[in-house]
């Protein structure tokens, strides 16, 4: 391995995020808008022989583990064969999705056999009427069959629910009962400013530790589980032992000190952090014939670009330009 992907807080990044398309087949409203927005051009979205040859490099670099997301990353055509050239890549240890689930029961035979082995499905809510209130389409019973299948076949699967206020407070007994009977950890991801609405204030953000004490009041106590130090996630398990919930405190308690992960757009952009801008034109790269040494000396210059935390609580917080969806949650 060359030398690691390290920025001037000495944190070292060994997670990267793909993003395969900016297109989503729901219209959750924390991140696209109603109607459908302009799309980026086919032209401008990376080829899959030029993600896999930036993998490569990146595996080069110390990244060991990948995660593809979208948009919606199985709305991207023959997905499951990018996924398998992605499994042959030596070094790297771990390739996952992150989907909202609705097209995974279709798909789930190639997926398997292309190698993949861990998905989290978002899903925000445990009836039909609102999870249409959350994604402004219908899919629930879809989504939920695609868990099932996908347990079945004997993948890892976790379930990501956004937190939001007015949502989430009706969903808590639902979920709790979910992930006793299922077993699937359910984890609540803090509503962030990055809906292509621009609705996003503090006042809509479901905190963790609200989170948390819900489940405790309403459903049973739980202790904390250990984890990895990187893991933006804080889990918790039912202490009888079955369900375990976790939250994803993005902006009350931001996880940036032991940030390992930055990003790869859809077309072809670096991206150090969720809320950061664009910083480094891989796309240009890969298409102009770069050599190995211009690709790596670009993802060095993105990663020493990373600001010290999202500053989401800075009065001069700006939000970023691109909505999630573009950016690839
Ligand atoms: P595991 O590897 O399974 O723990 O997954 P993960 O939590 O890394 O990935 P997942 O796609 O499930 O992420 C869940 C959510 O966490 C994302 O959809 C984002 O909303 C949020 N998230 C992921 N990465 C970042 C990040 O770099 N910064 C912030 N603030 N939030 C993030
Ligand atoms: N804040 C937090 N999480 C978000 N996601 C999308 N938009 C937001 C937001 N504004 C999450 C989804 C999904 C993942 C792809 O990104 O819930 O789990
Ligand atoms: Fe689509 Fe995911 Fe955005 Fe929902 S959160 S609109 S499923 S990209």
């Amino acid at each position: 391995a060359g030398s690691a992907l390290v920025d001037r807080f000495g944190r070292v990044h060994r997670s990267l995020r793909v993003s395969v398309t900016d297109r989503c087949n729901l219209r959750c409203t924390y991140c696209m808008p109603e109607h459908t927005p302009q799309y980026q051009p086919r032209s401008e979205i990376l080829t899959f022989e030029e993600i896999v040859r930036f993998v490569q490099i990146a595996v080069s670099l110390g990244v060991a583990d990948v995660r593809l997301t979208g948009g919606e990353p199985l709305v991207r055509a023959q997905l499951h064969r990018l996924i398998e050239s992605l499994c042959r890549i030596e070094g790297l240890d771990k390739v996952s999705v992150t989907t909202n689930g609705v097209l995974l029961e279709d798909q789930l035979d190639d997926l398997l056999a292309a190698g993949l082995r861990h998905v989290n499905v978002s899903l925000d809510a445990l009836d039909e009427e609102t999870f249409r209130a959350a994604t402004r389409r219908s899919g629930l019973q879809r989504v939920l069959s695609g868990i099932d299948a996908a347990v079945q076949a004997g993948m890892n699967v976790k379930v990501n629910s956004i937190a939001m206020r007015g949502l989430t407070e009706h969903q808590i007994v639902a979920f709790g009962k979910f992930t006793r009977r299922t077993g699937i950890p359910v984890r609540f991801i803090e509503f962030m400013p990055l809906d292509s609405d621009g609705n996003w204030d503090t006042s809509a953000v479901f905190s963790g530790d609200e989170i948390i004490a819900m489940f405790e009041r309403l459903v049973g106590p739980l202790e904390p589980v250990q984890q990895r130090g990187s893991a933006p996630a804080a889990d918790y398990r039912f202490t009888d032992g079955q369900g375990t919930v976790g939250v994803i405190a993005s902006v009350t308690k931001p996880f940036c000190n032991t940030c390992d992960r930055f990003r790869l757009t859809a077309d072809g952009q670096l991206r150090n952090c969720l809320f950061g801008e664009d910083s480094g034109d891989v796309r240009e790269l890969l298409r102009s014939d770069a050599s190995d040494e211009r690709i790596i000396a670009a993802m060095q210059e993105s990663v020493k670009l990373k600001k010290r935390g999202h500053g989401t609580d800075d009065l001069s917080f700006l939000r970023p330009s691109r909505p999630m969806h573009a950016i690839g949650g």
